[in-house]
């Protein structure tokens, strides 16, 4: 059943909104647990930076963990062990890892952009992150330096409406699966989430002014935007405590769109859907041949082993693949329908839907115009008696002449397995006899989890919206 509309879909959503944040909000003991939390490890890695006799300048929590604008099921604590610009990047790591591994139980080293360690204090996940205590974040000499700065922007301006509508606002990116900066999600990140709602005054309003925008949103003066955007930017807003800096960089078109449509659509039909996680339908290989046969279309697989990188590397990598993979079946002459791609524990998947499992058997080649040199070349290349001459040479009606040759390479498996070697899909994901690919029609394909994920995202496209699927065929 679809969504009903509401008569009054203001009230409706003002009422949903509240009893949504309510069921979201943290407890008051869970919230005293956490600022319990925040003090001890602010204390206990002071004290150990002391007895290590360590220029550790100021150890700080920031985050969502500072404001109380975590969800619950998701908090993890951020802490900052700022160092003096001086030390050198080396000893910045060495200094804040030792740190955090005396501080924290069971840590681990995590890499972002630089390293740091996740672990647990009081019970509670915490990431420990080294950075350089700078006194103007627009010249920051590690990518965290500005954090400090944001915690200070926002603690400044939160009221506890804004905190709670910020849960809120989080909860709705989160069902819609575009909450988070990192490069799998491509979403939007928390601080951005905080920075809109701030803007907005509060998560309606936001929705509201979301449901209007339209792709690259510019939400900063035009004189005042950062500077080198890409070309496909889709969301532009400067960092209040450095300019330079769009803080949505990481945001896809993609997810931007999903955004503005859903914020039209839940204004009009305000559901407690909308900020439920829609559990994900895998698709059996069974169903999708099933599909495939309908739409007498073909469907071929491409397997890389995964190599061994984090998910903010592998991810660019993937995506890249995806599209190599999808171009040179089009210059192949298959006319591609869709694409995806899955990533395994072991493999990497791509999937391309084609409108036919074969090409032509004949290559149909173009050729010079009358009157120029080069046509005794092309006549010289293609003669008629050649061994793969089908038919021609001839001219076609605009003068310039053509030939069509025997294409023995017909099916798309062999006609892009071939080419696979020589395609540069991703740094690290250059198919090589050390790390061979496959390639095959999905009905020889082995049945896997990420199978059935490359599947739904090939066959299953659909807006993430609350409701049933549109279409089950
Ligand atoms: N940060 C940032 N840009 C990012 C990621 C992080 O500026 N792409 C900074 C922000 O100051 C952010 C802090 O690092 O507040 C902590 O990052 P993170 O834990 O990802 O975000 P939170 O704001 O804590 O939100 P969440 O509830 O998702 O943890
Ligand atoms: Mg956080």
């Amino acid at each position: 059943m679809p969504p009903e509309r509401s008569d009054d879909p203001r009230g409706a959503a003002t009422r949903l909104e509240a009893a949504v944040a309510a069921r979201i909000a943290p407890t008051p003991e869970f919230l005293a647990r956490v600022a319990r939390c925040r003090t001890d490890l602010v204390e206990r890695a002071t004290a150990i930076a002391r007895e290590r006799g360590s220029p550790l300048v100021r150890a700080l929590v920031a985050g969502s963990a500072a404001r109380g604008t975590f969800l619950q099921d998701r908090l993890d604590v951020d802490l900052f062990l700022l160092f003096p610009p001086e030390l050198t990047r080396e000893r910045l790591r060495a200094e804040g890892l030792a740190i955090g591994r005396a501080l924290l139980t069971d840590p681990v080293t995590r890499y972002a952009e630089h390293p740091y360690l996740r672990g647990s204090f009081d019970g509670f996940p915490v990431d420990a992150v080294p950075g350089y205590a700078v006194a103007d974040p627009s010249r920051p000499l590690s990518p965290v330096d500005r954090t400090p700065f944001h915690q200070e922007y926002l603690a400044g301006r939160e009221t506890p409406e804004l905190v709670r509508d910020v849960r809120l606002a989080k909860q709705f990116l989160r069902a819609l699966e575009i909450y988070g900066s990192e490069a799998k999600t491509e979403g939007l990140s928390g601080y951005l989430v905080e920075l809109l709602v701030l803007r907005a005054g509060s998560f309606h309003g936001w929705l509201e002014e979301a449901g209007g925008w339209s792709i690259p949103a510019r939400l900063s003066p035009p004189g005042a935007e950062p500077p080198r955007l890409p070309e496909d930017v889709a969301l532009v807003l400067a960092d209040p405590v450095d300019l330079n800096r769009n803080v949505a960089s990481a945001l896809s078109r993609k997810n931007l769109a999903t955004l503005i449509l859903s914020a039209r659509e839940y204004l009009q039909a305000p559901t407690e859907g909308w900020f439920e996680r829609r559990p994900s339908v895998a698709m059996p290989k069974a169903e999708a041949l099933r599909r495939v046969m309908h739409r007498g279309t073909h469907v071929t697989v491409v397997e890389l082993p995964r190599p061994d990188l984090v998910d903010d590397t592998l991810f660019p990598q993937v995506r890249k693949a995806e599209r190599t993979l999808a171009e040179e079946a089009g210059r192949l002459g298959f006319e591609v329908l869709g694409r995806a791609s899955a990533v395994g524990r072991q493999r990497l998947l791509f999937g391309l839907e084609l409108a036919h499992a074969e090409r032509p058997g004949v290559r149909y080649r173009e050729g010079p115009p009358a009157g120029i040199a080069r046509t005794s070349d092309f006549l010289e290349k293609w003669r008629p008696d050649g061994s793969t001459v089908l038919q021609g040479p001839y001219l076609r009606s605009d003068g310039s002449l053509a030939v069509e040759t025997d294409e023995p390479v017909r099916s798309a498996e062999a006609a892009l397995g071939q080419r696979i070697p020589s395609l540069s899909l991703g740094r690290h994901l250059t198919a090589t006899a050390a790390s061979p690919f496959q390639i095959r029609p999905l009905a020889e394909t082995p049945e896997s989890e990420e199978l059935s994920e490359l599947l739904r995202s090939l066959l299953a496209k659909r807006l993430p919206w609350p409701g049933p699927p549109s279409s089950d065929k």
